[in-house]
C-alpha cells in the first residue's frame, strides 16, 4: 500500500522535529538525501532520510529509486504505480473508484461492497443490507444496516449523517436552537457553528467559541531560531499550533502543520469550498481518487487546487533535499494532477520524470545509438 511509504516519511519528519536547534539540526539536516534513479534509497536499517526524486519510488527489493509505472504497465506492488493507480492482477490500473449506480465493466471497478451487475455498480445484497454509506445511492446513507433517505439542505436534522454528503447538521441561525442541514463552508461571520468546516473558510473564518470568526492568530517570525526543549518562559519555543523543525544546518524554525492564519485559512478554504460545491453539484461521493472517479473526472481541478493549497503547510508536503519537490506522499497525487493537466501549484516536473512507458525504452535505444555513433567516429 502507498499509505505505508507516506507513514514512514511522516514518522521520519516527526522524529526530526523532536531535535533541538543548532548542533542537532546540523546532523538532522545533513542526513537528508535526494536520490536519483538507480541510486540507493535506504532500507530497514537506514537512519538517514532518503527522498527519491519526483517520478521515482523507492523499490523495496533493490533499495534503489526506480521510475514509477504508467497506466496499464506491469507491476508487482502498488508503490510502483504512478499517479493513484493500484497494482491489480499485475497491472497498474484504476480500481474501487466507481460509486453506486455508475456504469461498469468489472466488479473490481466498483467501490466497497458494490458489484458490477448488468453494467452498473450495485449493492447486490439489496438496500436493506449496507455497511458503508457508499453501499447506498448518493441521496441515501447507511443507518443500522439499511439505506435511509438523507435530509435535504434546509430541513431539520439531529445528526450530520442524515444530511447530504457535502452538508452538516448544525444550528444555522443565532438564537434558533433547531439544527438544520446546511452545506459545509456556508456559515458567515458571527453565525453559529460546531466545526471549522461549517464556516466559510474562503473568507478566513474558523469556528471559535461556537461562532464563525476571524482568528487573529500570529506566526513566530521566520528569523526566530526555536529550541523545542526550552520552556515558554525562555521565549525559545513556538506557539502551540506550530512545531520546531530543522530548516537549515544550524537553524530551527517554527512551522505550522495545517492552515492557521487568516490568509492560510482563506488560501485552503477557497478551493475546499469550491470542491465541496462541485462534488454536491455532480453528486460525487469521495470514493477512490482515481482519474475516472466521479470526484476526479468531474472535480479534478478543485481537488488538485485543494491538495496544493491545503497540504503545503504540512511538514511532509515537500522534500527538503529534493529542492522542495512534492514529497513521496503527495508525489502520486501531484503526478495524477499533472498527468490530467490540472497542474500542481507552481511545481513543474522535470522532463525526465515521465512515468515508465514506451518513451523510456526509446530514450535508452537512442542513447545507445548515439553512444555507438560517437565510439564509431572516434
Ligand atoms: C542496508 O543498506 C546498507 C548500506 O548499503 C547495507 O550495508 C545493509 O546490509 C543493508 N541492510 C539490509 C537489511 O538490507
Ligand atoms: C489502458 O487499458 C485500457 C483497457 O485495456 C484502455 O482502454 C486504455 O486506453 C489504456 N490506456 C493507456 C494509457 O494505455
Ligand atoms: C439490464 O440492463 C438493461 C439495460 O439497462 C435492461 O433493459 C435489463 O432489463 C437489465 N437486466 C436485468 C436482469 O436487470
Ligand atoms: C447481508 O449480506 C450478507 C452477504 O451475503 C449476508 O451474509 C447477510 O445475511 C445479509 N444480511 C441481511 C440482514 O440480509
Ligand atoms: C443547537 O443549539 C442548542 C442550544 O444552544 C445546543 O444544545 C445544540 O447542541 C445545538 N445543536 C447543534 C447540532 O449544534
Ligand atoms: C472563548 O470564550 C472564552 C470564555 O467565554 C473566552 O475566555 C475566550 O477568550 C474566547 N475565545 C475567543 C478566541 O474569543
Ligand atoms: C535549549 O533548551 C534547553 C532547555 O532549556 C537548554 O538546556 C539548551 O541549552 C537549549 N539549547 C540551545 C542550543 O540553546
Ligand atoms: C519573553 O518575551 C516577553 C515579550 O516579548 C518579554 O517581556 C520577556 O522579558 C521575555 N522573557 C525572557 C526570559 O526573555
Amino acid at each position: 500500500m502507498k499509505i505505508i511509504t507516506s507513514s514512514i516519511v511522516v514518522l521520519l519528519l516527526v522524529c526530526l522535529s523532536s531535535f533541538v536547534h543548532s548542533e542537532e539540526c546540523k546532523n538532522a539536516y545533513n542526513e537528508y538525501v535526494c536520490v536519483e534513479i538507480d541510486q540507493f534509497c535506504g532500507n530497514s536499517t537506514s537512519t538517514i532520510n532518503y527522498n527519491c526524486k519526483y517520478g521515482l519510488y523507492c523499490d523495496d527489493e533493490t533499495s534503489t529509486c526506480q521510475r514509477t509505472v504508467a497506466l496499464n504497465g506491469s507491476c508487482t506492488t502498488s508503490e510502483q504505480c504512478s499517479s493513484q493507480y493500484e497494482c491489480y492482477d499485475g497491472e497498474c490500473i484504476e480500481i474501487d473508484y466507481l460509486q453506486f449506480g455508475e456504469t461498469c465493466k468489472e466488479s473490481f471497478e466498483c467501490n466497497g461492497k458494490l458489484e458490477c451487475n448488468n453494467g452498473t455498480c450495485t449493492n447486490i445484497y439489496g438496500l436493506n443490507n449496507c455497511t458503508f454509506n457508499s453501499d447506498c445511492p448518493y441521496e441515501q446513507y447507511c443507518l443500522s444496516g439499511k439505506c435511509a433517505v438523507r435530509t435535504a439542505d434546509g430541513s431539520t436534522c439531529t445528526d450530520t449523517l442524515q444530511c447530504m454528503p457535502q452538508s452538516s447538521c448544525f444550528n444555522a441561525t443565532v438564537g434558533v436552537d433547531t439544527p438544520i442541514c446546511k452545506p459545509f463552508y456556508s456559515q458567515a461571520l458571527d453565525s453559529p457553528c460546531s466545526l471549522d468546516m461549517e464556516c466559510d473558510e474562503s473568507l478566513g473564518l474558523k469556528c471559535i467559541n461556537d461562532t464563525c470568526q476571524i482568528d487573529p492568530i500570529q506566526l513566530s517570525p521566520a528569523s526566530f531560531n526555536c529550541n523545542s526543549t526550552a520552556s515558554v518562559a525562555q521565549n525559545e519555543t513556538c506557539f502551540y499550533y506550530e512545531m520546531c523543525v530543522c530548516s537549515a544546518e544550524a537553524t530551527a524554525t517554527c512551522q505550522v502543520q495545517s492552515p492557521v492564519t487568516t490568509d492560510q485559512v482563506k488560501k485552503c478554504g477557497a478551493p475546499s469550498k469550491a470542491h465541496y460545491q462541485c462534488m454536491a453539484t455532480n453528486k460525487c461521493l469521495s470514493t477512490g481518487q482515481m482519474p475516472s472517479s466521479c470526484e476526479i473526472s468531474k472535480c479534478g481541478q478543485t481537488y488538485c487546487d485543494l491538495k496544493v493549497n491545503c497540504d503545503q503547510y504540512s511538514l511532509f508536503y515537500s522534500s527538503p533535499s529534493c529542492s522542495g519537490e512534492p514529497n513521496s506522499y503527495p508525489n502520486y497525487i501531484a503526478q495524477m494532477c499533472i498527468e490530467l493537466g490540472y497542474g500542481y501549484g507552481n511545481f513543474t516536473p522535470p522532463a525526465s520524470s515521465i512515468a515508465n512507458s514506451l518513451s523510456s525504452s526509446i530514450t535508452i535505444k537512442l542513447t545507445f545509438v548515439l553512444f555507438s555513433l560517437i565510439v564509431f567516429l572516434l
